[in-house]
């Protein structure tokens, strides 16, 4: 693991009571298998088809809603995370929840744990992207464990949103779209904007670069979308009336 994702993954280990305490606050983490329309947009449920009885890898899963509305929708489910913490509160839920989860903690850089061709469809998305210093080996791992024919589908934060300065008056661009980085970040905590010696390294990816990097690794673009434009309670800048969402679906090679 590299120095990058080594620091990011001592980050994700602190942040993860608090983001556990956010979740129970908003509580859609007890109905995502349920209502899995809660977790995915229309346009993603198409993509992924029918997955009951398939084997479904999701890659970066954090809060794990993805995978429970995954395994509430039938399927066979494996939940990779580099943070070990964030998955023990998966665990800790998805018990409580009674789902059956395989969870495996690993970067996503190098998925030597799993094996080739075992999956049906690869799931990831929703800011894993961003924390990743190589694009090209995660999709090329997403693609390996891939069965032929088999589905990568993609869905990040649009990466227009994050080149923005973090001030609610009006748009300023604050970086470059153009440079991926590492942006270091040094935070009192790890939610919290104050400087301190929680240390984070971020990667901002243009779309090209998520594109090509799934074509270039061996996947049949099927589908590329940017979808919503609404702003985030969460984001400091106005960004109402910029994509949101960016999806990629690449099928592997029959
Ligand atoms: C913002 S979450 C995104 C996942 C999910 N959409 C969510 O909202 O919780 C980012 C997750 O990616 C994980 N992560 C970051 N870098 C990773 C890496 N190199 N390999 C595997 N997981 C990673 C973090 O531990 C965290 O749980």
């Amino acid at each position: 693991m590299n120095e990058y994702h080594a620091a990011n993954k001592k980050r994700w280990n602190l942040a993860a009571p608090q983001y556990a305490e956010k979740h129970d606050k908003k509580g859609t983490w007890r109905i995502a298998h349920r209502q899995p329309q809660v977790v995915f947009r229309e346009q993603e449920l198409e993509l992924m088809g029918p997955v009951r009885k398939r084997d479904v890898c999701v890659l970066g899963s954090g809060d794990n809603l993805a995978v429970f509305a995954l395994v509430g929708m039938g399927a066979r489910v494996t939940s990779v995370d580099i943070s070990s913490q964030q998955l023990k509160v998966a665990r800790q839920r998805s018990t409580e929840l009674g789902l059956a989860v395989h969870y495996v903690e690993a970067d996503v850089t190098d998925l030597s744990g799993l094996a080739s061709a075992a999956f049906d469809l690869v799931y990831t998305g929703g800011h894993v992207g961003v924390w990743v210093s190589d694009l090209r080996a995660y999709y090329r791992e997403a693609i390996r464990i891939l069965r032929p024919g088999g589905l990568l589908l993609i869905s990040e934060y649009h990466p227009f949103r994050r080149i923005w300065k973090d001030q609610a008056t009006a748009l300023e661009v604050g970086y470059s779209y153009f440079d991926n980085g590492p942006h270091e970040y040094n935070t009192g905590e790890p939610l919290d904007r104050s400087s301190g010696g929680v240390v984070q390294y971020e990667f901002h990816w243009t779309v090209s670069q998520y594109l090509n990097a799934v074509i270039e690794q061996g996947a049949e673009l099927v589908k590329f979308a940017e979808l919503g434009d609404a702003a985030e309670g969460w984001e400091y800048a106005p960004l109402a009336g910029l994509p949101q969402v960016l999806i990629i679906a690449g099928r592997k090679s029959p």
